[in-house]
């Protein structure tokens, strides 16, 4: 990478909605209970937006926490990664921009579902290695609870809503915080394995309700996604010539817990390597791994100096990884 082209974080922020559901709370409407959903997600509460909050209102509190974080809010381009947009069209990134008091930047949505982040931050280290732009706000924002059935019990105990982001500055390579080697992937054949049928181009309007929701075939989702995110990690680690022994934390999409752990395992790293934040804030989607950066930066798991593999797995099928050195970076 040319000096001075290489996409470093510079600054990290988190946004979750007030209102906590546990589990408790959803078993009273759903047939489902706190074990069940403890034992096979690792999940015991969710934040859950209000009806009057949408996927641009979080990304605003994250991205502006990002802002304070990166001690400026100069930046030149802002790419939302998202798949609960507030609307069809337009993209919502640019009411992001303005609600950011950043009108007139570059502003559009990345949408790869749960590896939207990783995909955005693609992006935006691709607007940064081009010269397009000298700093970027990547946001993952997304309202899962709107597109899940209040009565299905395979898919509303999972998700929770939630927005997370960073900002991405040019500088050096071999900066603490520089984006190494970035693996991206999908696979449209499987696309039905999780999809919201009805509302998009191909199906506007249904006569059946539940098609205007998520559907999911999880034990074939779960069995992708430890696969997959495996397979990215080993490639990502390649491609910077270092080691799963060289891995200080795995921040891996927050989908469950037991993905987590197996995806670990797969690689052969040890469990106390792995960030796992899923058991307070469900499925968030694009947000999940810059929330779960900022969870670990809280509570001190992760620090200055670490090495530190993401991974994600999503609809789509979409899946891939990076890695970085974590820099002296702490959550806005
Ligand atoms: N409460 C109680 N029982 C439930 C339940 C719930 N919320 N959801 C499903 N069950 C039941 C099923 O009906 C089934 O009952 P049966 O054996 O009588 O038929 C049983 O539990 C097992 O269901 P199954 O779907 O095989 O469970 P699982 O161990 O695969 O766990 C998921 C289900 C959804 C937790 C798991 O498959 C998963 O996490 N998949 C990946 C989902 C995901 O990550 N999606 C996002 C990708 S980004």
């Amino acid at each position: 990478m040319q000096k001075g082209h290489s996409a470093v974080v510079a600054g990290l922020g988190a946004w979750l909605p007030p209102r906590v559901v546990d589990n408790d709370e959803l078993s009273r409407s759903l047939d489902t209970s706190d074990e069940w959903i403890r034992t096979r997600t690792g999940i015991r509460e969710r934040r859950i937006a209000d009806a009057d909050t949408s996927t641009v209102d979080l990304a605003v509190q994250a991205g502006g926490n990002a802002l304070r974080s990166a001690g400026s809010d100069v930046v030149d381009a802002l790419v939302l990664a998202t798949s609960t947009a507030d609307q069809l069209c337009p993209a919502s990134a640019p009411q992001v921009a303005s609600g950011l008091g950043l009108s007139g930047i570059a502003a559009f949505d990345v949408n790869a579902v749960c590896s939207g982040f990783l995909y955005a931050l693609a992006t935006a280290g691709g607007l940064i290695a081009g010269g397009i732009a000298n700093r970027v706000l990547v946001i993952g924002a997304d309202v899962f609870s709107r597109l899940c059935d209040p009565e299905d019990r395979s898919t509303l105990p999972i998700f929770g809503d939630g927005a997370g982001a960073v900002v991405l500055r040019a500088g050096d390579a071999d900066e603490p915080g520089a984006l190494g080697p970035i693996d991206l992937h999908s696979d449209g054949e499987l696309a039905d394995l999780l999809i919201v049928p009805a509302g998009g181009a191909r199906q506007r309007v249904s006569a059946e309700p539940h098609d205007y929701f998520l559907t999911m075939q999880g034990t074939t989702v779960f069995r992708h996604a430890c696969a997959r995110m495996a397979e990215s990690a080993r490639t990502v680690l390649e491609r910077a010539g270092q080691d799963v022994a060289d891995v200080d934390r795995f921040v891996g999409h927050q989908a469950n817990l037991r993905i987590l752990q197996a995806t670990a395992k797969q690689l052969g790293l040890p469990e106390d390597r792995v960030v796992a934040n899923i058991a307070r804030t469900g499925n968030t989607s694009a947000a999940s791994i810059p929330l779960a950066l900022a969870d670990a930066c809280e509570d001190g798991s992760l620090r200055p100096g670490h090495r530190v593999l993401m991974t994600a797995f999503g609809a789509g099928l979409t899946w891939g990884s990076t890695l970085l050195t974590w820099p002296d970076v702490k959550p806005g």
